[in-house]
């Protein structure tokens, strides 16, 4: 995610500026920015790369003068990563300087708008959108054009604002990404999260949905999107600095497994309408070309590869497309028979994992189009591939995947879903019926979110276990194999995940007494068969915690431990049961006092082979 730092009151606004966005470094980003007024107008200085080069070139603010500013730290989703897309973004006359952390998703139409009213833009971001309209609302009123500009863009932001012809004031405005204020002795300030601040001050006021902040050195005021005023507590922040960075989680993974809603409502939503329907602008490909896609390869590692398999049921029964499915480190050196018929996907959450950059330089290689869903804006696996379909799930810190497999479940559903109409396999309808169904996903998560206790109890039982298998059948296999990827990357516990049906070739002999077997039972057609595996289970001893739908009671007869996930289509059912299985690798790792977000011998990003 991006950070902000905004700052007035009688100290130098550059340094502190600088000094908060330093303690947001641990959120990610690729480029930098600060505002600052001087006097007589706003002066602005970006740089690309780390904060300290912006801190070289402002020569740690010392050549900012001014006691009110805004700064950010930018992590990509619109625009590669640049000085010119680095945030501030101002108006055409440089009188108004924004920063903002989240996505609009109405921004295309919006600059459409702009440019029709004569605005030019400089950048390939969604951000400078605002800019430009609180240009065109403002007649002399901060918050009146603010609460304008508000009401007509959609999406989640976090904004910064600050106006030359107001130089008493910062503005703070919030939907769906967090945004504080800060009250100190000797100035107020605005910052994405906590830890920004706490040099200053430890009361802060948790800027609500939909709210908006006016800072002055001595003052702070609080407004609905209406512009009615609003009274609001402020709050002490007793967290260390470091419990501070994660949100006041112990770790990365479980703030990241709580900001999983979010990120699917900002992987989805850019791209569904008002009408349920999908547009994928950033594909770049015509109707004929998806008509004409004889096959699709997903190749990718690790969590991405299981998103792949997935995937593959997904396509193969929505699009009727057949699917392989690939281990990146397999596909490079097994010579792949490739036909330029065929899409290459490559999925990868950092981008450039090394095995899937050789993979989609093989198959361009083989003329082969090639599309990559990928989260870090800009990354070679982004720069390199044909098309590029971003999971806007912002920077992922732990080293296991939770909210970024999330997104690119989606990313997939969604091309899945929009390859199927294209090629007439599902009507518009039907079309518009998996859309409402996908745009139920965030709340359901939050649901089953809300297990965590139940879900550590459980877990606590099995931090001495040796093994524990998953099994499953058709998706439910796919999400066995994250399931158990979860635990054992965390836990270091040895896991399998199994197809159900090949237990009685071999790897039942592994059951003993007691042993932990986690069995998904999500796919309605297959409900009997995996219920006899699991009596096959249970006779031999296994203990089975089952993850099934809301309407599969039955599955507390034969199962030892039920955990139910509300009721979705069927192809997007590993979105809902791998909330669970995540929560119990987390706090199997959790009781075995390990480092969750830093496990041995790993790491985020798997740049060599
Ligand atoms: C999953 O929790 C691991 N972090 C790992 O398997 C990861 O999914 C794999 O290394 C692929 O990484 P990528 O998505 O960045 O390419």
């Amino acid at each position: 995610m991006c950070g902000i730092v905004g700052y007035i009151g009688r100290s130098p606004a550059a340094p502190i500026l600088l000094d908060g966005l330093a303690r947001l470094e641990y959120r990610g980003y690729d480029s930098a920015g600060i505002a600052v007024y001087d006097g007589k107008k706003l002066v602005g200085r970006k740089a690309l790369g780390k904060l300290k080069v912006l801190a070289e070139v402002t020569h740690d603010g010392a050549n900012m003068p001014g006691t009110v500013g805004i700064g950010h730290t930018r992590w990509a989703t619109h625009g590669e990563p640049s000085e010119i897309n680095a945030h501030p973004h101002f108006n055409e006359e440089e009188t108004i300087a924004v920063v903002h952390n989240g996505i609009i998703e109405n921004y295309l139409p919006l600059r459409e708008k702009l440019s029709g009213r004569g605005y030019s833009f400089v950048s390939e971001t969604d951000t400078e959108v605002i800019a430009h309209m609180l240009d065109y609302y403002y007649k002399g009123d901060p918050l009146a054009a603010i609460t304008k500009v508000i009401h007509r863009v959609e999406g989640s932001y976090a904004l910064g604002i600050i106006f030359a012809e107001h130089p008493d004031k910062v503005y703070a405005v919030r939907k769906d990404s967090p945004l504080i204020v800060g009250r100190s002795k000797d100035g107020n300030l605005i910052a994405s999260d906590v830890p920004a601040v706490l040099k200053y001050t430890r009361d802060v006021y948790f800027i609500q949905n939909n709210e908006i902040a006016e800072l002055t050195e001595d003052s702070i005021a609080f407004f609905s999107v209406d512009g009615d005023p609003i009274q609001k507590e402020s709050k002490h922040i007793d967290w260390d600095e470091n419990a501070a960075e994660k949100g006041g989680y112990e770790y990365f993974m479980l703030k990241e497994m709580y900001e999983q809603p979010k990120t699917v409502r900002d992987t989805l939503n850019p791209r569904i309408n008002e009408n349920d329907e999908i547009h994928i602008e950033e594909l770049g490909m015509t109707d004929e070309e998806i008509a004409q896609i004889s096959r699709i390869r997903i190749v990718a590692c690790g969590s991405a590869y299981h998103t792949g398999v997935t995937a593959k049921y997904v396509f193969e029964g929505m699009a009727r497309i057949p699917v392989d499915v690939d281990l990146a480190s397999e596909f490079r050196y097994r010579d792949p028979i490739l036909d330029p018929k065929e899409l290459v996907i490559v999925i990868s959450q950092s981008g450039e994992t090394a095995d899937s950059l050789e993979a989609l330089r093989l198959a361009k290689a083989g003329g082969n189009t090639t599309l990559a869903i990928v989260n870090v804006v800009g990354s070679s696996i982004a720069r390199e591939a044909d098309k590029v379909m971003y999971t806007w799930a912002g920077p992922e810190i732990a080293v296991a995947t939770t909210k970024a497999y999330s997104a690119q479940l989606i990313a997939e559903y969604l091309l899945a879903i929009k390859f199927a109409c294209v090629r007439k396999k599902i009507t518009r309808e039907e079309m518009r019926a998996y859309v409402r169904d996908l745009k139920k996903l965030p709340e359901q998560i939050e649901l089953l979110l809300g297990n965590e206790k139940r879900i550590q109890r459980f877990a606590n039982r099995y931090v001495t276990a040796k093994d524990v298998f998953f099994v499953g059948r058709g998706i439910d296999y796919a999400i066995s194999m994250e399931g158990s990827l979860k635990l054992k990357e965390i836990s270091y516990i040895h896991s399998e995940a199994y197809a159900a049906g090949e237990l009685k070739h071999g790897t039942i002999s592994l059951i003993e007494e007691g042993t932990l077997v986690a069995a998904v039972v999500t796919q309605k057609a297959l409900y009997p068969k995996t219920i006899s595996n699991i009596k096959e289970l249970t006779t031999r001893g296994a203990f089975v915690m089952a993850v099934t739908n809301e309407d599969n009671p039955e599955l507390e007869k034969v199962a030892d431990y039920v955990i139910y996930i509300p009721e979705t289509n069927q192809y997007f059912t590993n979105s809902l049961a791998i909330i669970p299985l995540q929560m119990f690798g987390y706090y199997v790792s959790v009781g075995k006092g390990l480092d969750v977000d830093k496990p041995r011998n790993l790491a985020k990003s798997v740049t060599v082979e």
